[in-house]
C-alpha cells in the first residue's frame, strides 16, 4: 500500500508532489508527506491526515524546491500520527518507503537504534541504516543496507548533501519511472505519471536509479549499469480524472459499456477468441485437467463466476482459492494445473505469493492483471490484460467486469481448445456476449431506478442477499461492494443455507435483495424468498426480465434486468449491485472513493 512519487525538472516541485499525491492517495490516505532538495539540505512537510491538511502545511512553508518526494500512507506499523507520516529522516538521510521491513525490530536491536528513533515505524529503521552506512557514496549505503532488509520495499531516498538527486530501489514494492523533458519522474503507480508522460519503465528490483536534472542513471547492486526497458501507457490518461462526476466510482461504472466492450474486442479475432499476441498456445487450454482460480476480494468474486462457466461447459474442475491462504492449505497443484491469477493491480501481494508458490509447484501460470508491467504479469508465464484503464475508486468495478469478459471469452477458447462446440453454439455464445455492453448500457440509464431502490436500504444495519448458482456468486460481489462503500453490515447467502441457521437473523428491520436470473434455479428461489417473507422480511427484487411470480408476493421493490441468456445475466445484475452500493454510501454522505480502513493496492500479506 501506500503511494509514491518523485520530480526532478524545472518546475517548483511542491505542487506537483502534492497533486500527484491526490492521485496516488487511493493507495492509502492515513498520512501524507513531502521532501524536498535544497542547497542547504532537504526539508520535510508532514502530517496526518489526507493530502489536503499536507497542502495546508505547505502554504504556511517556503516550498520552492525543483526536486522532491512525497509519500501518502497506509499505516501498517505505528499508528497514524504525524510523527509516523513519511517522509522519516535520520542524520543526513531521508526516506519514503511503501512495503514491509519485516525484520525491523531485529535490525533495531542490532544497530543500537533503541531511543534513537522518534516514530513507531518500521521504514525510520531503513533512514537509520542508511545514515549508518553513508560515507560520501549513495550507492554503497543503500546497497549495504536493502541486503539486510527482509520483507518488501519501494524505497526513495535523499541525501542531503547531494542536492537535486533522488535515489530509489525495490524489492516486491513498485516503482514505475520515466525520463522527461529536463529531469525525471518516479511513482508507485503508472497513472501518477500520467500528466508528464506515456513512455516509463518499471524500475527492476534490487537495481538503484539516480533521479537527476540529466534524467535517470540505472545501476545493478554489483555497480553495472543497466538499461530501463521501456513501455508505452496505452491508457486513455482522461480516465484518470473525475469527468464531471463526484466520485471516480460513480465514472468508472459508467464507463463499464466502453471498457467491457474494448476488452472483448481485443481478444476477439474474426469473430472467435483468440489469445494467441499473449503467446498462449491452445495446449494450455487443452491438456489441463484441473484449474485453480487464485485472487482477493473482487478478483476472487470474478473467479467464482469463471468456476462456473468452466465446470457447467467445459467439464474441468475448478478451484477458487483466497490467495492469503492458498499456500497454507497444501493445496493440490501440479503441471497437470492450470492456475488464474486475477488481479487488477498486478501487486497484490498475496495473490503474487500464491502464484510464485504454484510456479514452484510447477503449475502454467496465466494472470488476468489490468496494469501492464506489474509484479503479477512479469511473474506470470502468460498474460491477459483487461482493458479498464486506470480504476481510481477503492471500490472495485469496472476491473471486475472487464475480468468477468475475459473469463467468458477463456472459456470459449477452451471450448474450442478442445473441441467441445460446434460452430453454432460458439457463434450464438459471442454473439450474446458482444451483446453485454448494449445490455449494460441499459442498465445504466435507468441508473435514476437503481438510486429509488437504494432507498430501501438506507437506514438498514444489515441487509442480507439471497440467491442461488451465479446469483450467489454476483451477490458475494454486490455484498462485498455494500459493505466496503455504506459501512451497512450485509452477508449474501446461498438462499438454500439460509435455513441451516442464518435464518434466525431476519426480522422486520432486515431488508433481503433477492436475485433470480437463472431459470433451472427459479422456482427454488422463489421458495427461499417466501421463507424470508413469512418471517417479515421486506424483499428487494431484482429478477429477470417479466419473469414475476404468479403467486402473491407483496415485494418491498422490483427491478426487472434486461433480458440476456442465464449465463450472460452476471455483468448487468453486478452493475445494479454496484450503482445500488455507490447510491447508499453517496446519499449516506460518505466518502466513496476512500472507504475508511483501506487501500486499494493492497502489498502487505
Ligand atoms: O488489485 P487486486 O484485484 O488484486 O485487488 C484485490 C482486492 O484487494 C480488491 O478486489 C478489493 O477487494 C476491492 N477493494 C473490492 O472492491
Amino acid at each position: 500500500m501506500c503511494g509514491i512519487i518523485g520530480y526532478t525538472g524545472n518546475r517548483e516541485a511542491g505542487s506537483i508532489l502534492a497533486d500527484a499525491l491526490e492521485l496516488l492517495e487511493y493507495r492509502g490516505y492515513d498520512s501524507a508527506g513531502i521532501a524536498l532538495s535544497k542547497k542547504d539540505g532537504v526539508q520535510v512537510i508532514k502530517c496526518a491526515g489526507r493530502v489536503k491538511e499536507l497542502r495546508k502545511r505547505m502554504q504556511e512553508a517556503k516550498t520552492d524546491a525543483v526536486c522532491g518526494m512525497g509519500h501518502t500512507r497506509w499505516a501498517t506499523h505505528g499508528g497514524v500520527s504525524d510523527v509516523n507520516a513519511h517522509p522519516h529522516r535520520f542524520g543526513a538521510v531521508t526516506v519514503i518507503h511503501n512495503g514491509i521491513i519485516e525484520n525491523y525490530q531485529e535490525l533495531t536491536e542490532k544497530y543500537g537504534l533503541n531511543g534513537k528513533l522518534v516514530s513507531q515505524t518500521d521504514s525510520e529503521v531503513v533512514a537509520a541504516m542508511l545514515s549508518h552506512y553513508y560515507q560520501n557514496d549513495p550507492y554503497a549505503a543503500i546497497r549495504k543496507t536493502v541486503l539486510k532488509l527482509k520483507g518488501t520495499f519501494a524505497l526513495a531516498v535523499m541525501f542531503d548533501d547531494i542536492p537535486g538527486k533522488i535515489f530509489a530501489i525495490r524489492n516486491v514494492s513498485p516503482i514505475v519511472a520515466a525520463k522527461i523533458d529536463g529531469g525525471a519522474v518516479f511513482s508507485s503507480d503508472v497513472a501518477a505519471l500520467s500528466a508528464y508522460t506515456d513512455r516509463y519503465f518499471v524500475l527492476p528490483e534490487f537495481h538503484i536509479a539516480c533521479f537527476g536534472k540529466e534524467g535517470i542513471e540505472l545501476y545493478d547492486l554489483s555497480g553495472e549499469a543497466a538499461e530501463p526497458e521501456y513501455m508505452t501507457v496505452d491508457w486513455d490518461t482522461s480516465r484518470s480524472d473525475k469527468g464531471g462526476y463526484p466520485f471516480f466510482m460513480e465514472k468508472e461504472i459508467m464507463e463499464q459499456p466502453a471498457v467491457i466492450r474494448e476488452t472483448i474486442q481485443t481478444y476477439l479475432k474474426d469473430g472467435v477468441p483468440d489469445f494467441s499476441e499473449g503467446q498462449i498456445p491452445d495446449s494450455v487450454f487443452r491438456e489441463c485437467k484441473r484449474i485453480c482460480v487464485i485472487a482477493c476480494g473482487t478478483a476472487m468474486h470474478a473467479g467464482l463466476v469463471g468456476k462456473s462457466l468452466i465446470q457447467s461447459m467445459i467439464g474441468i474442475h475448478v478451484d477458487v482459492v483466497m490467495a492469503s491462504e492458498f499456500m497454507y492449505n497444501d493445496p493440490v497443484v501440479d503441471p497437470d494445473t492450470l492456475v488464474l491469477a486475477i488481479s487488477q493491480s498486478g501487486e497484490t501481494i498475496d495473490t503474487l505469493e500464491a502464484l510464485k508458490f504454484a510456479k514452484k509447484c510447477g503449475a502454467t501460470c496465466i494472470s488476468v492483471v489490468n496494469v501492464k508491467g506489474s509484479s503479477i504479469a512479469v511473474n506470470s508465464k502468460y498474460v491477459i490484460y483487461t482493458c479498464a484503464g486506470p480504476e481510481i475508486a477503492v471500490a472495485s468495478t469496472k476491473a471486475y467486469t472487464t475480468q468477468l469478459a475475459v473469463l467468458y471469452l477463456l472459456t470459449a477458447r477452451m471450448a474450442m481448445a478442445r473441441n467441445l462446440w460446434d460452430g453454432a453454439r460458439l457463434e450464438g455464445y459471442i454473439s450474446e456476449l458482444v451483446r453485454v455492453p448494449m445490455v449494460v448500457e441499459e442498465v445504466l440509464e435507468r441508473k435514476d431506478e437503481i438510486h429509488h431502490l437504494a432507498g430501501s436500504m438506507l437506514g438498514a444495519k444489515d441487509v442480507f442477499m439471497i440467491g442461488r448458482g451465479l446469483d450467489y456468486s454476483i451477490l458475494l460481489e454486490g455484498s462485498l461492494k455494500l459493505k466496503e462503500v455504506s459501512y451497512i453490515h450485509s452477508e449474501a447467502y446461498a438462499s438454500g443455507e439460509l435455513k441451516h441457521g442464518t435464518i434466525a437473523l431476519i426480522t422486520r428491520e432486515t431488508p433481503v435483495l433477492a436475485v433470480v436470473t437463472q431459470e433451472k434455479l427459479k422456482s427454488k428461489e422463489l421458495s427461499n424468498i417466501k421463507e424470508v417473507q413469512s418471517r417479515g422480511a421486506k424483499v428487494i427484487l431484482l429478477i429477470k426480465g417479466e419473469d414475476l411470480p404468479k403467486e402473491d408476493y407483496s415485494f418491498e421493490q422490483i427491478f426487472k434486468l434486461p433480458r440476456m441468456e442465464d449465463e450472460f445475466m452476471v455483468i448487468p445484475t453486478s452493475v445494479v449491485l454496484q450503482l445500488l452500493a455507490y447510491y447508499v454510501s453517496a446519499d449516506k454522505g460518505l466518502d466513496v472513493d476512500k472507504p475508511r480502513n483501506l487501500a486499494k493496492v493492497v502489498t502487505v500479506e
